[in-house]
């Protein structure tokens, strides 16, 4: 069963995307070489508890066999696409690029949001991938329209990333949120127009492209939690979390209107 939030909801979720958004921004201002990824971490989560939320990500399971996320933050670098586990032993490289992706519950609704950011100076394919995939999530944010579909969503990021010269992740994909960290639908990074479920106004979603500079296929790291490119070429990962509306779609993890 695919919910549908209220306006009151809406208003809410509007109101913790809006803090989500001004902590993850802050948090991306202390990305430099030499800082470790758990210091970002601990940063993540004092903002939020500042801000009067909760961190989401924290023990959360995806599934009941897996150990609980032990992070509110997560921090993935270069061929890490998702899902990296913040440590005092890793510590940012000039050059490289770092997926920061953080999730809050704020008056019992929770928002989702993520930004790949360059670590220092980086070269041209890393801002290029970087770039693409900002794009890939601004056009499939925009191919939300009234009676429209999740392969309309699927097929637009897709064709950005595709069009652009980079591939997506086949196995990772986009989700409903707002009374849990994941909610049905899934929304996958690759499909075709007009197919898939069709959109209802009242619906929040998280629409995360994943792309990367090589293949397609991902392995799993030891870890049990960081998603990783097999061929260990670049990825790049961005998320808004979104109200389907009468208009189109309205981003809630943004700073102000
Ligand atoms: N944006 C990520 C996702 O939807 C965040 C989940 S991290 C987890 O998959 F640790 F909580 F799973
Ligand atoms: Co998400």
């Amino acid at each position: 069963m695919i919910s549908i939030k209220t306006s009151e909801e809406i208003k809410i979720l509007k109101e913790g995307g809006k803090r989500l958004a001004s902590v993850l921004y802050e948090v991306a201002e202390k990305v430099r070489p030499g800082v470790s990824t758990i210091e970002l971490d601990e940063l993540a989560e004092k903002l939020i508890k500042n801000i009067g939320g909760e961190p989401s990500f924290k023990n959360y399971k995806t599934r009941e066999d897996k150990i609980p996320y032990p992070t509110s933050l997560c921090v993935s670098i270069n061929n890490e696409i998702v899902h990296g586990i913040p440590s005092k032993n890793r510590i940012l490289q000039e050059g490289d690029i770092v997926s920061l992706d953080l999730g809050m519950k704020y008056k019992n609704l929770y928002t989702d949001m993520a930004i790949t950011v360059p670590i220092g100076k980086v070269d041209d394919q890393a801002k290029k991938i970087i770039e693409t995939a900002k794009k890939s999530l601004d056009v499939g944010i925009k191919s939300i329209k009234s009676g429209s579909h999740i392969g309309d969503i699927s097929f637009s990021i897709q064709s950005c990333a595709e069009n652009n010269g980079f591939n997506v992740v086949r196995r990772l994909v986009g989700h409903g949120v707002g009374y849990n960290v994941h909610e049905p639908p899934d929304i996958p990074n690759f499909g075709e127009k007009g197919t898939g479920l069709k959109l209802k106004e009242g619906m929040i979603l998280a629409l995360e492209p994943m792309v990367v500079l090589g293949g397609p296929d991902i392995v799993l790291d030891k870890d049990n939690w960081t998603w990783k490119t097999k061929d260990g070429f670049l990825a790049a990962h961005f998320e808004h979390t979104v109200a389907v509306t009468k208009k189109g779609a309205e981003i809630l993890t943004k700073l102000c209107d």
